[in-house]
């Protein structure tokens, strides 16, 4: 099947970050570091190394340091190769150089759907990503890529999609359809946070996903819910509906770093993977475990 190629990436970034207070009281929660790397930048290295050439910002109130930290700092550039730091100029550097950014300001709080929509004349009429830097997937090929290899073959939007337990099915988009193949479904309906009695399935959708531009014909359309958002699953639904959904059961891991437990085991998985301290780590972790036990 004749797709267009996908190049840009929507992260939103607007958000508060209220469940890892004090911490992000005036630092962004997208800025907290996932061992010494901001969580957004771990977002947007998974699109570099999925072949995403732009990154869609949406901003809000107080979120400019993200900029900041994608572009020139000519100050610590100069500071880092006066005192000879080389290694860390050229880290320093890589950022700065790594991808084309945009920001787009989401004046006012309405939701995650209002916050892509924010995107669309940056995006034009081309097929795109939207990652939410909430979850960090750590995998290989990274999710962003395995997305892209779907799409390719079926020319279709794609969610990702996980099992979840029960009593958390009310805290997600929530897919009811039917599987297809290994790995894949279609998506017939999508709900919004359900309770759990009225959930269609326990397959919760997970902050990867590849939309078609229509996307926001049915963003402008969409009417907002009871607190005054418009939720992108009512967009996704219309889609899964009137067009096709494929619902994508990733491989890999998926941390939400907007929650405290979350934040942690993605900086230990990631740590863990790293040859500076894994070793140790892994040594740390393993007598800490055997203490508990004695
Ligand atoms: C958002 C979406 C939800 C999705 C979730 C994934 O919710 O609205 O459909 O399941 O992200 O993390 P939020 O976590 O922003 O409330």
């Amino acid at each position: 099947m004749e797709t267009k190629e996908v190049q840009k990436a929507v992260i939103p970034v607007a958000g508060f970050g209220t469940r890892l207070l004090p911490a992000t009281k005036s630092v962004s929660k997208e800025l907290l570091p996932v061992v010494d790397i901001p969580a957004i930048q771990v977002i947007v290295e998974e699109c570099i190394e999925s072949g995403i050439e732009e990154i869609i910002f949406i901003t809000g109130r107080g979120k400019g340091s993200i900029e900041d930290h994608f572009d020139y700092d000519y100050e610590l550039e100069k500071l880092l190769e006066e005192r000879g730091k080389y290694d860390k100029l050229e880290k320093v550097r890589k950022i700065s150089s790594m991808i084309r950014t945009v920001a787009v300001r989401q004046k006012k709080p309405l939701g995650l759907g209002h916050a892509v929509y924010c995107a669309r004349d940056v995006v034009g009429d081309e097929p795109f990503m939207v990652l939410l830097p909430d979850d960090i997937i750590t995998a290989d090929p990274p999710c962003t890529k395995q997305m892209l290899e779907i799409y390719e073959k079926y020319g279709q939007g794609v969610v990702t999609v996980m099992e979840v337990p029960e009593e958390d099915v009310s805290s997600y988009g929530i897919v009811g359809g039917e599987s297809w193949a290994p790995e894949l479904y279609r998506v017939r309906t999508l709900v919004e946070k359900p309770d759990p009695d009225i959930a269609p399935t326990n397959l919760a959708v997970i902050g990867r996903y590849l939309l078609p531009p229509v996307i926001f014909d049915y963003l402008e359309d969409a009417t907002p819910d009871d607190s005054g958002e418009i939720q992108l699953t009512d967009a996704l639904a219309r889609l899964a509906r009137e067009r096709a959904l494929v619902g994508y059961e990733f491989e890999g891991m998926r941390h939400d770093i907007g929650d405290k437990l979350g934040f942690l085991t993605a900086n230990i998985a990631h740590a863990l993977e790293r040859h500076d301290l894994g070793p140790e780590l892994r040594d740390y972790l393993r007598a800490k475990l055997d203490e508990d036990v004695l």
